[in-house]
């Protein structure tokens, strides 16, 4: 088959960028990282790209097609190709670009050393001296998290790094809750305390994009709401986001409503609210937020506070309270699965979107 693509190129020394068209004939069954090898054997050995296992596993290959984050050895060109689209191939996101689609990965690196990934079972010694044993009930609790290959193709897409740039971020916190939740861990209150920090935990902004691109069904965002959940069970509360996270739920089972006009005091403190109450009053003059008085009671707010109660009843605190999206695996959310082609069975090479199909699909 002809395959084209467009490449961002990035040249260190000459500090420039350009867009670089290239066709080539490829296998029917070629995955971009095939496509990228040919491009660099046959047209231009300049081309500049990671790789190494070409099976998912090593993490390398990230970068984006049409400005969303791939593994390029995952990602299946046949359809692409025969429907004419010619794809953008660009670095990944919110790492510093080296040359071509190379990134520094200093950055993200550093972030997961600081999440202290290893076990630090404390002095609990292994009740037959030589080796914890773990059910598969208890490692069940932090399997998603133990998928990651440390690709950093969440990170690529995280909003909340693009506008702080040490935000721990998502493969990092998925990585902690996997320690946080592993039963050999004796460090869970001390991991909490620093991952709850002015960078950590509450400072994403839940877009889920990281859930989205992540190859692995990691779903990183669940992660994290599993180390709040966590924090917030074990009195790990003093950041503004646990204090919204628990004012929301006390909000939406006495009233069935998130009021939101009540955050700051209830989070921030009455010193705060009153140097904020100018700014308040604009945004209820401009319908922005209701009044707060009377409280707004939803009609069937018995059935929000018969929610509350059966979570209660079930004992599902802390990480055990939050739903998973349990697709993982089987249905990575950022393709177009079921395709005959699909070498391992329905779904086991999705391939991005083309355009338009991701507005039909949602
Ligand atoms: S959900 Fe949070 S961690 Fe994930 S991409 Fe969005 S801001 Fe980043
Ligand atoms: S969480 Fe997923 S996307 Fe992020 S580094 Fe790990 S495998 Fe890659
Ligand atoms: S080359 Fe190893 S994950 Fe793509």
């Amino acid at each position: 088959m002809r395959v084209a693509l467009k490449i961002w190129r990035y040249d260190p020394q000459a500090g420039g960028r350009a867009l670089r068209e290239y066709e080539v004939d490829a296998p029917e069954w070629a995955t971009l990282l095939d496509v990228l090898d040919l491009v660099k054997d046959r047209h231009d050995g300049t081309l500049a790209y990671r790789k190494s296992c070409r099976m998912m596993i090593c993490g390398s290959c990230g970068m984006r097609m049409d400005g969303a984050a791939v593994l390029a050895c995952k990602t299946r060109m046949y359809e692409i190709a025969e429907s004419g689209h010619v794809p953008t191939i660009s670095a990944m996101g919110n790492l510093p670009v080296v040359k071509d689609l190379v990134v520094d990965m200093e950055p993200f690196w550093s972030k997961l050393k600081a999440m202290k990934p290893w076990l630090r079972p404390g002095f609990a010694e292994p009740p037959d001296g030589k080796e914890f044993r773990v059910s598969q009930q208890e490692m069940n609790v932090i399997h998603k998290e133990s998928l990651c290959i440390n690709c950093g193709c969440c990170v690529s897409e995280c909003n909340a790094m693009d506008s702080d740039p040490e935000f721990l971020g998502p493969q990092a916190l998925a990585k902690g809750m996997r320690f946080v939740g592993d039963a050999r861990d004796a460090d869970a209150v001390e991991r909490l305390e620093d991952y709850s920090g002015q960078h950590g935990i509450w400072e994403c902004t839940r877009c889920y994009f990281c859930n989205q691109r992540c190859p692995k069904g990691v779903d990183p965002r669940d992660a994290i709401a599993k180390l709040g959940a966590e924090a917030v069970r074990l009195g790990i509360d003093r950041d503004m986001g646990a204090k919204h996270a628990k004012w929301f739920v006390t909000s939406a089972k006495t009233t069935g409503w998130l009021r939101e006009t009540e955050l700051v005091p209830k989070t921030q403190g009455i010193v705060r609210s009153i140097k904020d109450t100018k700014f308040a009053m604009q945004l209820a003059r401009h319908g922005k937020v209701p009044f707060p008085f009377p409280p707004h009671v939803a009609d069937k707010v018995d059935e929000s506070r018969a929610l509350y109660d059966v979570v209660k009843l079930q004992g599902r605190e802390g990480a055990a309270g939050i739903v998973q999206g349990e697709k993982a695996l089987a249905a990575l959310d950022h393709g177009v699965h079921g395709s005959e082609r699909d070498p391992y069975g329905p779904g086991s090479f999705p391939r991005p979107y083309l355009p338009g199909e991701e507005e039909a699909a949602s």
